[in-house]
């Protein structure tokens, strides 16, 4: 009998830096890269939360994994987070920038302070991190940037300009980087999640997901695994030759 040989995990060898990543969707991407065989660095606002889910990550796949806590609105944190990956791991070949948040309200009472801080951490944040990342990768001659943006930066939504201002500009961004980034062989592309089960969505009411479920083609919300697959897949080998693209991952919602 022939023994067929082990599979090889998809992440071997590489290291993972994921922002907002002690829980929703950043956590199970840095789950889902941990157990295909990355070092991962857990990274957000709360150390504690970070060192959380770092451990339980570590305990639950194997891997390697390190907890930072950054504001990714803030240049010094992100150059900080890049510095203690390569501190830990020697190198960062993946950066997801998944940390966001949401300021809802209608356009003429939303406030001036609320519009600038969802840009400031959903867009800014992607592109300090990015800059911070990008020194290394561009001279390592590879790496992955994967952006988390959103269907309403894609298709905008009504009391949220602020949120679908800033998810758009992550699509701009990502076609910008992956242009500049290309000739390094450094691949730039961004995930549009849909409605995902996690805390940003928990305040929706009962009545407000079932009309959201009937909206959608396939007829339910999506779960943080679903995102995390697309990452996952962006992440890993199989899209060597794919750049400045955005994977829609939202159960048709928006085509
Ligand atoms: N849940 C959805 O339906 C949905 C849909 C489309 C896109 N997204 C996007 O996916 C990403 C993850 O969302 P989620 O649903 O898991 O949300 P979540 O609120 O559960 O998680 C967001 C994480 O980002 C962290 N964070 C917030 N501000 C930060 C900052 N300044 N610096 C570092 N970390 C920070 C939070 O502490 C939290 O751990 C976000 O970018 C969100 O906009 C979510």
């Amino acid at each position: 009998m022939t023994q067929s040989a082990p599979l090889q995990k998809r992440l071997e060898g590489k290291t993972a830096l994921i922002t907002g990543s002690a829980r929703g969707i950043g956590l199970e991407i840095a789950a889902a890269f941990a157990a295909e065989g990355a070092s991962v660095a857990v990274a957000d606002l709360s150390l504690q939360d970070s060192a959380a889910a770092a451990a339980d990550i570590a305990l639950k796949t194997g891997a390697k994994t390190i907890a930072l806590a950054l504001d990714v609105s803030k240049e010094a944190d992100c150059e900080k987070a890049v510095e203690e990956t390569v501190k830990a791991f020697g190198k960062v070949d993946i950066l997801v920038n998944n940390a966001g948040i949401t300021k809802d309200n209608l356009v003429l009472r939303m406030k001036e302070a609320d519009f600038d801080a969802v840009i400031s951490v959903n867009l800014k944040g992607a592109f300090l991190m990015a800059k911070a990342a990008a020194r290394l990768m561009l001279k390592a001659r590879a790496g992955r940037i994967i952006n988390i943006s959103s269907v309403v930066g894609q298709a905008g939504q009504a009391g949220q300009a602020n949120y679908s201002a800033s998810k758009a500009g992550l699509i701009g961004l990502t076609k910008s980087l992956a242009r500049e980034f290309a000739p390094r062989q450094v691949l730039v592309n961004a995930v549009a999640p849909g409605f995902i089960r996690t805390r940003m969505t928990e305040g929706l009411k009962d009545e407000a997901r079932a009309k959201i479920s009937e909206l959608i083609p396939l007829g339910r919300m999506g779960e943080p695994g679903d995102v995390a697959k697309a990452a996952l897949f962006l992440a890993g080998g199989d899209s060597a030759y794919i750049t400045g693209q955005v994977l829609s991952v939202n159960g048709g919602l928006y085509m």
